[in-house]
């Protein structure tokens, strides 16, 4: 058996709780894709861990698996182990032997083609993890894999071929000294490869064959969790390109970034993360944004923050809407429904959990963008191409608000003790989704979770 956590919008949803909430019959959790450009908060005995790369399930002591999908920033991975055995766990993470590694000039080059992208407004807002360039290496058949790491010759050999590719990119393309750059060894070979032998050194003990790994561990009766990172519109394929990452967080992803075959992913639960509203970070349309942040939302300099400003500033801040990894003020708006439908095929989820509905707690009114209207047309899901979704103009629908609740009263009593409009609004996404709510997050905390179904 295996449940597969997926991110329904734009990141951000809560993954990391919700691994957490249906964790504890989970031996083993997986990541399947994306690298330390997650960031996924979890709740523990009162205490928050805030994780990118470690899989969540780290800090109930399961088995941690980065797969084969995912790119491995060996420097984060060590940090936020050594972070979370000072306070006292001991957590178990394999590493995929087929996974990328984020190399320093990898971040280097992420950093230099945002600041020339935004010399023309055209940047993406990455989290300047390296993210990109990784998976551009990884396509272009010139990667460092986690194997690689561990056998000198084969590393000499490729990062003999691909430094001095880096540095004639940045140099000769965008025309950087690279003497000036705040790491110049980035693009140094001799200096790349210690480094990375220093990696696979310390790395040595806690690689696998993911694949094997995985189907070894079901055949001796273990459960796994898939736990997806960022999620499905910024999804190379299926998201709003180019404000996408660069990897495959849709429920697919599982099978191809861990190595199982899909029908161990579909016989399984698929559990679609939404957040009761909308954020966004970085750049991008969205149709239901109410206001607007500097530097990410189209047409800010022209436009302004928008009139819904005041209730924007105070979603984020009940919400705590600021980036896990950067810190970032997050863009917000209301629910999206045509995403969200357009969310519900591609996954296929069986099951929903809706978070931060208590955050809405306290608003007169709550809207959604029930459908677009594109070229006078009304749109119940998303349009293939990112023009046009920023042309969509969100027709919206009015929920009653419901007043502030006690969080940890209603999970213990159940879904009938979550007040009535919100219970509306709930059924209401469920309706329209084809598909059961499973939990529902009125708090960070794992008790603050009402659980209506099992997942196992
Ligand atoms: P990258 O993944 O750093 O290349 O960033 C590409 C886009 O994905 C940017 O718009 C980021 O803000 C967004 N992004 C990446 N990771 C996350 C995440 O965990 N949550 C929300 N947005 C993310």
């Amino acid at each position: 058996m295996t449940v597969t956590i997926v991110g329904a919008q734009l990141g951000d949803e809560g993954k990391g709780g919700i691994v957490d909430v249906y964790g504890d019959a989970a031996d083993i959790v997986v990541r399947y894709q994306g690298g330390d450009n997650a960031g996924h908060t979890v709740v523990h005995e009162g205490d928050e861990y805030k994780l990118s790369l470690v899989p969540s399930g780290a800090v109930r002591g399961k088995i941690g698996v980065l797969g084969n999908g995912c790119v491995v920033n060996p420097e984060t991975l060590f940090d936020e182990l050594s972070a979370l055995r000072e306070r006292g766990l001991d957590p178990d993470v394999r590493v995929a032997r087929r996974a990328h590694v984020i190399m320093p000039y990898h971040r280097v080059l992420d950093g230099i083609e945002e600041e020339m992208k935004r010399e023309s407004d055209d940047e993406i807002g990455t989290t300047g993890r390296g993210i990109g360039p990784t998976y551009e290496d990884k396509a272009g058949r010139r990667g460092i894999r986690v194997g690689d790491l561990l056998t000198p010759d084969v590393l000499r050999d490729r990062l003999e071929r691909v430094v001095p590719e880096k540095r004639a990119v940045v140099e000769d393309v965008f025309g950087v000294d690279v003497e000036t750059l705040d790491d110049p060894d980035a693009l140094d070979t001799d200096a790349m490869y210690e480094h990375a032998r220093a990696y696979g050194e310390r790395l040595a003990g806690q690689t696998v064959n993911a694949g094997q790994f995985i189907a070894d561990a079901r055949d001796d009766g273990k459960q796994v969790m898939f736990e997806g990172a960022q999620g499905t519109i910024i999804d190379i394929d299926h998201g709003n390109y180019p404000y996408v990452t660069s990897s495959n967080p849709t429920a697919g992803g599982a099978a191809v970034g861990s190595g199982v075959s899909p029908g161990v992913v579909g016989e399984g639960t698929t559990l679609g993360i939404v957040k009761g509203y909308l954020t966004r970070v970085g750049s991008g349309p969205m149709p239901t944004e109410l206001g607007g942040v500097e530097g990410d939302t189209p047409g800010y300099d022209e436009q302004g923050s928008g009139e819904n400003e005041e209730l924007a500033t105070y979603i984020r801040e009940e919400g705590g809407e600021y980036g896990t990894v950067t810190g970032r003020p997050r863009r917000v708006g209301w629910l999206d429904m045509p995403m969200l439908r357009h969310s519900a095929r591609v996954n296929g989820f069986t099951g929903l959990a809706i978070n931060h509905v208590d955050v809405l707690a306290g608003l007169d009114e709550v809207r959604v963008g029930h459908s677009y209207t594109l070229d006078g047309d009304e749109r119940l899901t998303m349009p293939a191409t990112t023009e046009q979704w920023g042309r969509c103009e969100a027709n919206v629908r009015s929920f009653d608000g419901w007043a502030p609740f006690d969080s940890a009263a209603v999970a213990r009593e159940g879904y009938e003790a979550i007040p009535a409009n919100a219970r509306a609004y709930l059924d209401y996404v469920s309706g329209e989704l084809e598909t059961p709510v499973y939990c529902v997050g009125v708090g960070p905390g794992r008790e603050e979770t009402v659980v209506t179904e099992a997942v196992w």
